[in-house]
């Protein structure tokens, strides 16, 4: 089902480790579409962490890391080939929550000769990395969460996501540092 503007709108309380303050504040997470036409959320700065060393990443391999809080697993994959928002010399490097967006299965099986992630051990789907995690065969209709990357030198940095994280509509609930926007 297509999504629309302000599609999610989950409002909370969360600690606001705002900007000089630390206040507690009530905020609204918002998800909206952008000029791509992809889903970013608008009210909220992610937090930055280092989840991988360029140098240490294999090709065809994947790798796992938590973002944004603890219990939030992702893959991290070099495919070897330009893919859709790679990045890196290759435009190959992406970033993808392993968690099925059908019913939130544990996504834990990557093929490298595919760029593919499952099947999920629930119903089968199987998520394409290299055209943005766009479900390929079985139960999903959603593309999976795609975590924001960029190189610090070696330093793989995560710093947002696209589209929510199945079960985790306010994926930051439980981070530690939140900086708020002022809107
Ligand atoms: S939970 Fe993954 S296909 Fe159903």
């Amino acid at each position: 089902m297509p999504l629309t503007r302000r599609e999610f709108m989950i409002a909370g309380s969360a600690i606001g480790a705002a900007l000089g303050g630390g206040i507690v504040a009530p905020v609204a997470l918002t998800w909206e579409r952008d000029a791509s036409g992809d889903v970013a959320a608008v009210t909220a700065r992610f937090p930055e962490r280092t989840v991988g060393r360029w140098s240490e990443l294999v090709v065809g391999e994947s790798t796992t890391f938590d973002y944004p809080a603890e219990g939030q697993p992702n893959v991290l994959v070099r495919v070897g080939r330009p893919v859709a928002h790679g990045i890196g010399r290759e435009h190959d490097l992406v970033g993808f929550s392993s968690t099925c967006t059908h019913m939130g299965c544990p996504l834990t099986e990557y093929r490298a000769d595919t760029a593919t992630l499952g099947p999920c051990p629930c119903h089968f789907t199987t998520f394409d990395l290299a055209a943005d995690g766009i479900p390929a065969f079985g139960q999903a209709t959603q593309h999976l969460s795609r975590v924001l990357l960029r190189l610090d030198g070696d330093e793989v940095v995560a710093f947002g996501l696209r589209r929510p994280i199945y079960g985790h509509a306010d994926p930051l609930h439980g981070v530690g540092v939140r900086v708020l926007a002022s809107t």
